[in-house]
């Protein structure tokens, strides 16, 4: 069978494309960690307390196990509600131990929101109705800023918090 050099060209143009944009999926998905969400819940966003997770006293920092710790947090214009600490203070900011396992579960009781720690792939879209969960190892020490990175409103730029990854 006889190709035309240009047939060639482009044949070899389009396989070679096919081939670069699967391992470029395959680094994402393999090396990376990158994977789409597993599955979706619902939540009454004018009633967030009566799911387990958002009620008052599980918001914030839960250690589960040796390594495994949960952040429940629920996002509201312009404010991350990480629950309040012994003092009967808002949290502002969480602290975890290097490597530590975390299971993020947020949700929003208003509009839709962003939870990014800025610096690591930790980036989901908060909306009301949802919940969004996110699983990751924080290997990196050092202090995060967490930011809103949806339009929200008005004090959107003021949305913030911070996360400490510690030796
Ligand atoms: Cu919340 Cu922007």
């Amino acid at each position: 069978m006889h190709l035309h050099k240009f047939e060639k060209i482009w044949l070899i143009f389009g396989v070679g494309s096919l081939v670069l944009f699967l391992a470029i999926i395959g680094f994402g998905a393999f090396y990376k960690g990158t994977q789409p969400q597993s599955h979706m819940q619902t939540i009454d966003p004018n009633n967030v307390e009566a799911y387990e997770a958002f009620k008052p006293e599980n918001l914030g920092l839960t250690k589960v196990d040796d390594n495994n710790y949960v952040i429940n947090v629920v996002a509201s214009a312009f404010n991350y509600d990480f629950g309040v600490n012994k003092e009967d203070k808002p949290v502002k900011e969480i602290k975890v131990p290097k490597g530590a396992n975390v299971l993020f579960q947020i949700t929003s009781k208003d509009v839709v929101h962003g939870f990014n720690i800025a610096g690591t792939n930790v980036n989901m879209m908060v909306e009301p109705g949802y919940i969004s969960s996110l699983e990751t190892k924080m290997n990196k020490p050092g202090i995060y800023t967490v930011v809103c990175n949806e339009y929200c409103g008005v004090g959107h730029h003021q949305m913030f918090a911070k996360v400490e990854v510690y030796e």
